[in-house]
């Protein structure tokens, strides 16, 4: 029976190839979907995606309403995505981009149908793909749902004695649960319907595991996606009909559960793709012979943003010891452009595309593999995808940076942005909130302090931040638009005004909503006196054993009438608060160190000596990480406690403030380095702490300020289901 269908299918095929050029072998395909909004008319616009690859580039298939109303399509454009050639395999991904305007927001189904799939055993030729499309509004989001958006080269090589994972992408836009299952045939969703005993499909994380199989050549996927909230949600429609939608629930060992029978997803896609077993290979170990990515190749389930009407690039690189590279294999958005350039053992290709306002809001999938080629054999590489969110550019004017010696304030014009609120946003260190007044939403910080970033290269020194929006704690999805606004400040090394960055640290700024903008400085003086404070220029300090060290921590800040709080002081050999190795001097507000002497201050000046410690000398550095906060004057906050002994230390991130905002988060601050003073032969010993003593021109600070901007008009983000990157990787 088999054998009979086998047959009749090559003899189709054969008759197909010499009367049409349409009779091309079919390599799979997928298909997504993305709302567009709601017109005057109540009609909805849809985006309608999919990516079909066959033995030649010909686009002689076309989707059909299954059921309900699929509406009229508007625009349709299609193209060619990704194209390869090999002496066994041939074939060409084409992409077609519906727009269609849908009258209403019910449910319907579109299917594609045809014949034939390329050759692979257990294959009875015919092809269907499914996709079940539901336009009703979430109760999370209040928006049409989108399918999972997925890609994928059509023609996968693993090696017959190299086990390896395949990590499907099946990223959601609205941050729902994808899972991944073979189609089956009541549903038609398949042609050949074949579970492959050789892969193991992990439905839930859409990882397809090959171990050992003996059958050489292509092996068929003929898979569907599916989207499940995480939590109930109703999804309704106009005409008043209502769903509710339940999570997929796994046990916690991650099988799905057999006992409650699963519920309906949100959406049906089709993912179809063919895996070919190649002969052994003489290694499995990437880099010997299978292609192995490098720096600065993008990692598997990377999300970058990329404003529209603006260039995005990344570069992919990879290398082969023993073989030689052949192809980069990339399947993208239409005019994407890749420039491939072989070297023998590595190839680079750097990949270029620019958003247009029709891509706005989109999560744009890209996948791509390496090959190399040793004698006949060909050798792929694992697959590595990631998604583009495509963003806003933030107009100008409507976002300013402004750059001081110390200092970099970024101001947002709230009008620019709908939906902007200072509550749901902080900068790259989520305890750095922001604060506003009725027009801006303010963020001030020191180039020390918030997630500031550094890079350096051989004229400017450029430190970046960004504004990103949040989930509000109590799990109410924040209506928002989703923000994420970069923004920099470039130095010139070079120019008519100097000032120095040295190893001395300024002092840290931070704003928190509520509180405005407050700075911490953080000083070491040469006498109880506290009237002398130690040059920034002579750092690192030099102390000798048991001298006694003069330390203050002066707070201020926009608000009146606050108390300044040193929660924990450590001493670590690297300027981490996280450092594993440390020696404690206050924690919990409690004295540790027995020569902790406090000399008075007041409520927002803290001043303490203390006896230079045997782990000085432990260390070639050590630096004085303090914990700090800063409470309006009161009763019943963290500052009015003090010394809290036995109680376990609070972890410092993201501690809910209580409901009225009486106190900032814990900021960490620092000073030094410290180290025992050395005789006379070590003085001038190396200070190569690379960017901490540069020369920076003051001039043309404002000049440089960047905003780069990107407000990301999405509602929720899960991270991408993939494996963690192997360690080993660079
Ligand atoms: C993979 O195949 C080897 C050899 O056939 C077998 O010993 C091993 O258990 C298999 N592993 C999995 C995860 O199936
Ligand atoms: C995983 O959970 C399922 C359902 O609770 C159970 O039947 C199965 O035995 C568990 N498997 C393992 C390996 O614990
Ligand atoms: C790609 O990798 C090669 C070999 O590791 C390296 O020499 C080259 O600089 C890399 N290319 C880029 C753009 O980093
Ligand atoms: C691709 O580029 C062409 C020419 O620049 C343009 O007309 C077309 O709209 C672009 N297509 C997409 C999908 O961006
Ligand atoms: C809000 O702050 C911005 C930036 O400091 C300033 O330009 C603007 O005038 C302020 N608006 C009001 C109403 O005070
Ligand atoms: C930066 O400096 C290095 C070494 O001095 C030099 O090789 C390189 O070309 C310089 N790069 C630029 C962009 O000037
Ligand atoms: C903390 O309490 C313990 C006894 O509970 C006491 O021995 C210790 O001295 C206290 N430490 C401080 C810093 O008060
Ligand atoms: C605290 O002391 C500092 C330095 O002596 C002084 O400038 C500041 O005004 C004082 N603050 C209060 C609230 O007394
Ligand atoms: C703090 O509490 C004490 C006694 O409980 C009270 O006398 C004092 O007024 C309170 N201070 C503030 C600032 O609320």
């Amino acid at each position: 029976m088999r054998v009979t269908t086998l047959t009749m299918m090559h003899m189709s095929v054969f008759l197909l190839l010499v009367s049409s050029a349409s009779a091309s072998h079919y390599y799979g395909g997928f298909l997504t979907f993305t709302p567009k909004g709601l017109n005057p008319d109540g009609s909805l616009t849809v985006e309608i995606l999919y990516r079909e690859a066959y033995r030649i580039c010909f686009p002689y298939q076309t989707w059909y309403c299954y059921s309900g109303n699929c509406g009229i399509t508007t625009r349709s454009v299609t193209g060619q995505i990704a194209s390869y050639s090999g002496p066994s395999y041939s074939w060409c991904q084409l992409e077609t981009i519906l727009i269609k305007n849908v009258p209403t927001d019910s449910p319907f189904e579109m299917r594609e149908a045809s014949c034939c799939w390329i050759y692979a055993p257990n294959n009875n030729g015919q092809w269907n793909l499914f996709a079940h499309i539901d336009l009703g509004t979430r109760s999370d989001t209040r928006k049409p749902n989108s399918s999972p958006v997925t890609t994928i080269p059509p023609f996968i090589r693993v090696l017959q004695n190299c086990p390896q994972t395949i990590n499907i992408l099946a990223h959601d836009p609205d941050g729902d649960h994808v899972r991944c299952r073979y189609g089956t045939v009541q549903n038609m969703e398949c042609g050949t319907c074949y579970n492959d005993p050789d892969f193991y499909l992990d439905e839930n994380l859409c990882t397809l595991k090959y171990n050992k199989s003996n059958i050489i050549g292509p092996h068929i996927f003929e898979l569907v996606l599916e989207d499940y909230p995480t939590r109930p949600i109703t999804v309704s429609h106009m005409n008043g009909m209502s769903l509710t939608k339940y999570p997929f629930h796994t046990s916690s060992n991650g099988s799905s559960s057999p006992t409650t029978t699963a519920p309906d997803p949100l959406s049906k896609i089709p993912l179809q793709f063919v895996v070919v077993v190649d002969q052994a290979s003489p290694s499995c170990t990437p880099g010997q012979y299978i292609p192995k990515f490098v720096f600065p190749t993008p990692g598997n389930g990377e999300s970058l943003s990329a404003p529209v009407k603006k260039e995005m690039k990344f570069i992919i690189n990879a290398t082969a010891i023993y073989a030689m590279l052949s192809a980069i294999v990339i399947t993208g958005p239409l005019n994407m452009t890749e420039y491939v350039t072989m070297h023998g053992h590595f190839a680079e290709a750097v990949i270029k595309w620019t958003p247009t306002d029709d891509d706005l809001g989109d999560n744009v999938p890209i996948c791509f593999t390496a090959q190399s080629t040793f004698g006949t054999s060909t050798f792929e590489s694992e697959m590595r995808c990631l998604t583009v969110i495509v963003v806003h550019s933030i107009g100008t004017g409507t976002a300013s940076v402004f750059c001081t010696e110390g200092t970099m304030t970024v101001e947002v014009d709230k009008s620019s942005v709908p939906g902007l609120h200072e509550e749901n946003l902080h900068l790259k260190d989520p305890l750095c909130t922001l604060t506003s007044n009725s027009t801006h939403v303010i963020g001030i910080m020191s180039l020390n302090s918030c997630g500031t970033e550094v890079e350096e290269d051989n004229t400017t020194i450029t430190f970046k931040n960004e504004i990103i929006s949040f989930e509000s704690a109590d799990g109410i999805i924040a209506r928002t638009n989703d923000v994420r606004i970069g923004f920099s400040c470039n130095y010139p090394k070079r120019g008519q005004s100097y000032f120095e960055f040295t190893v001395h640290k300024i002092p840290f700024v931070f704003t928190e909503k509520g509180f405005g903008t407050f700075t911490y400085q953080f000083e070491i003086f040469h006498s109880s006196l506290f009237n002398s404070m130690v040059d920034p220029s002579t750092y690192p300090v030099e102390v000798n054993l048991g001298e006694m060290m003069y330390l203050q921590i002066v707070a201020t800040a926009q608000l009146s009438n606050t108390i300044l709080f040193v929660e924990s002081c450590r001493a670590t050999p690297s300027d981490n608060h996280n450092y594993p190795i440390f020696y404690s001097i206050i924690e919990n507000g409690c004295i540790v160190d027995d020569t902790v002497v406090i000399y008075a201050g007041n409520q927002t000046v803290f001043r303490f000596g203390m006896e230079a410690f045997k782990f000085i000398g432990l260390h070639e550095r050590v630096y004085i990480t303090c914990s700090v906060i800063l409470c309006e004057a009161g009763n019943h906050t963290r500052c009015s406690q003090g010394c809290v002994n036995g109680t376990a230390t609070p972890a410092p991130h993201y501690r809910r403030r209580r409901a009225a905002i009486t106190e900032t988060s814990s900021h960490f601050i620092s000073q030094g380095p410290l180290q025992l003073r050395r005789s006379s032969d070590s003085i001038g010993s190396s200070l190569t702490l690379n960017m901490n003593v540069v020369f920076i021109a003051g001039a043309l600070l404002v000049a440089l300020a960047t905003v780069c901007g990107a407000l990301m008009y999405r509602t929720k983000m899960s991270a991408l289901k993939y494996q963690k990157l192997p360690s080993t990787e660079f």
